[in-house]
C-alpha cells in the first residue's frame, strides 16, 4: 500500500517536472521545448592587472535551447567577448562551470580543447580572420582537414555550404577579392563547416554597411530556423531586434531566467 502512493507520488513530481519543460503553444496545446544545448552555470572570469584583479565575469548563469539565435548585448568592457571566449574555451574560467551538449568544457583537459573547438564551435568574428593566401573554397576546405574528413567530401560540402551562402561565384577570389560582406559570408560557411553544436560570434556586422548586416542576419535567421544555434554579440539593436531572444550584461553581469 505504502508503496504505490510513493509510486503515484514520484509518478506526479515527474508529470509536473514534464509540465514544467513544456510551453504551450498559441493553440494551447503543449508543445516540448527544444534540448539544452549549452548550459553556463556561475561561470566567472578574473584578470589581473598590475595588481588589481578585474573581474571581467561575474557568476554568469544561462540556457540556450537548440535552434535559438540569442543576442548578447552590453557596453564595451562589459564582459561579452570574455563571455564568447570562455564558452568557447579559448579562455580558462576563474570558476564556475559550462555543459556544452553534454561536456563540461571547464574540465576538459588543454590538449583535447582543441579537437572540441573544431568539432562542436564554429567562430565568427568582426574581422572575418580568413587566411588571406587561400580563396573562399580553400578557407571553408581548410576547417575540416584535421577532422578526418576525406578530400573529396570537404571540397563538396565547402562548396555546398558557400552556395548556400549565395557565393557559388566567388568559391575562387581570395579574401582580398571580396566584400566585406562576402568575406564575412565565408567565415559563416567555415564556421559551419564541422557542423557544429554552437556558433559564437563576435560582433559580426561591425565592420559592415546596413545592407550587408542585414543580410548576414537573414543567415543567421535561416540558419536558426534551421536548427542551428547561434549566440551573437552586438552592439547593434537592429541586430538584436531579429534575434529569438536577447540577454544584456553589464559589469561582467549577466541573467537568464530560463
Ligand atoms: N586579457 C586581459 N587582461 C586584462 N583585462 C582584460 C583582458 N581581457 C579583457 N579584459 C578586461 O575585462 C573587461 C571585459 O572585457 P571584454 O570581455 O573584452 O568586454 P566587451 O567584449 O564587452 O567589450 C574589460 O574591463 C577588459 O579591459
Ligand atoms: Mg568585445
Amino acid at each position: 500500500m505504502r508503496e504505490e502512493k510513493k509510486k503515484n507520488k514520484e509518478g506526479k513530481e515527474r508529470e509536473e517536472g514534464k509540465e514544467r519543460e513544456e510551453g504551450a503553444n498559441k493553440n494551447g496545446a503543449k508543445k516540448e521545448k527544444p534540448e539544452i544545448i549549452l548550459r553556463v552555470e556561475n561561470l566567472s572570469r578574473t584578470y589581473i592587472r598590475g595588481k588589481i584583479p578585474v573581474h571581467a565575469l561575474r557568476c554568469a548563469c544561462l540556457t540556450v535551447r537548440k535552434g535559438e539565435l540569442l543576442a548578447i548585448m552590453g557596453p564595451s568592457g562589459s564582459g561579452k567577448s570574455t563571455l564568447l571566449a570562455l564558452i568557447g574555451t579559448l579562455e580558462t574560467a576563474s570558476g564556475g562551470k559550462a555543459f556544452l551538449d553534454g561536456t563540461d568544457l571547464t574540465t576538459v583537459p588543454e590538449k583535447l580543447l582543441p579537437r572540441l573547438r573544431r568539432e562542436k564551435i564554429g567562430f565568427i568574428f568582426q574581422h572575418y580572420n580568413l587566411i588571406p593566401t587561400l580563396t573562399a573554397l580553400e578557407n571553408v576546405e581548410l576547417a575540416m582537414r584535421f577532422s578526418g574528413v576525406p578530400k573529396k567530401e570537404r571540397v563538396q560540402r565547402a562548396k555546398a555550404l558557400l552556395e548556400e551562402l549565395r557565393l557559388e561565384d566567388r568559391l575562387h577570389h581570395k579574401p582580398t577579392e571580396l566584400s566585406g560582406g562576402e568575406q564575412q559570408r565565408v567565415s559563416i560557411a567555415r564556421a559551419l563547416a564541422n557542423r557544429p553544436a554552437l556558433i559564437l560570434a563576435d560582433e559580426p556586422t561591425g565592420e559592415v554597411d546596413t545592407k550587408t548586416r542585414d543580410s548576414i542576419v537573414r543567415v543567421f535567421r535561416e540558419l536558426s530556423e534551421k536548427g542551428q544555434t547561434i549566440i551573437v554579440v552586438t552592439h547593434d539593436p537592429a541586430v538584436a531586434k531579429e534575434c529569438s531572444r536577447v540577454l544584456q550584461i553589464v559589469d561582467g553581469m549577466i541573467s537568464d531566467e530560463d
